[in-house]
């Protein structure tokens, strides 16, 4: 919380900086973690992409095929979309596997910023309100945008450690992407995330 300068202090506790050896990588990972946008037009090659979608939302244990992102109520209602230059595929995380939902380009209409369409993926991230229970609309937006998130800073973490650029957006033509992604009513486009080798 901001402290109010005229406040009286209550108490302080000054904190070693962060440099605890069991964290030491992820501690790097967040200090090497930031938003970039200008990408070469390098590919990703499959072992990249595999790990990149795997760090996005993948399955990580057997129990329940838990996943590397939290989710509201365990809902799981995010769906990851793959747009890349060959066409736009949807992540199935317990499969591991990019199912093709169209064909064509369409890495330029996920954005509304020069950039778009330069990065080698752009990661689409869409609520299935229908995986979200009872909530009401409001509660469905608001977990929807926090579950979205997560998975973005996960995304972040993976390129800080690839060498991999990447930028979260929430500036998105929603109107035009959904129909070209095919989306139905109850599906809507929450964030999108820019990916590739940086220029
Ligand atoms: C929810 C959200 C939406 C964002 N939308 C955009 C966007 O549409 N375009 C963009 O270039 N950056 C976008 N950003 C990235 C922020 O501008 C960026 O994180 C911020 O400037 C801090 O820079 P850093 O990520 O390098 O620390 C977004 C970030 C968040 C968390």
């Amino acid at each position: 919380m901001a402290s109010d300068s005229n406040a009286p202090e209550l108490g302080a506790i000054a904190l070693p900086p962060p440099d605890w050896e069991p964290a030491r990588p992820v501690l790097k990972l967040l200090a090497a973690r930031h938003s970039s946008r200008e990408f070469s037009s390098r590919p990703l090659e499959p072992a990249a992409l595999g790990s990149l979608l795997w760090s996005a939302f993948g399955v990580n244990r057997a129990k329940r095929d838990g996943r590397t992102a939290p989710s509201a109520r365990d809902w799981r209602e995010i769906e990851v979309f793959a747009v890349l230059s060959a066409g736009t595929y949807r992540y199935d995380a317990p499969a591991h596997t990019l199912h093709l939902v169209r064909t064509g380009d369409l890495r330029s209409l996920t954005g509304q910023q020069d950039f778009v369409g330069m990065a080698a993926v752009d990661l689409v991230y869409v609520a299935d309100f229908s995986k979200m229970g009872d909530a009401n609309d409001e509660q469905r937006t608001f977990f929807a945008a926090a579950d979205a998130a997560v998975i973005a800073q996960n995304v972040y973490l993976f390129c800080a450690c690839a060498g991999l650029g990447t930028v979260v957006r929430g500036l998105v033509d929603r109107r035009r992407l959904a129909p070209a992604l095919g989306l139905a009513r109850h599906e809507r486009i929450v964030l999108a995330q820019s990916v590739g080798y940086p220029r």
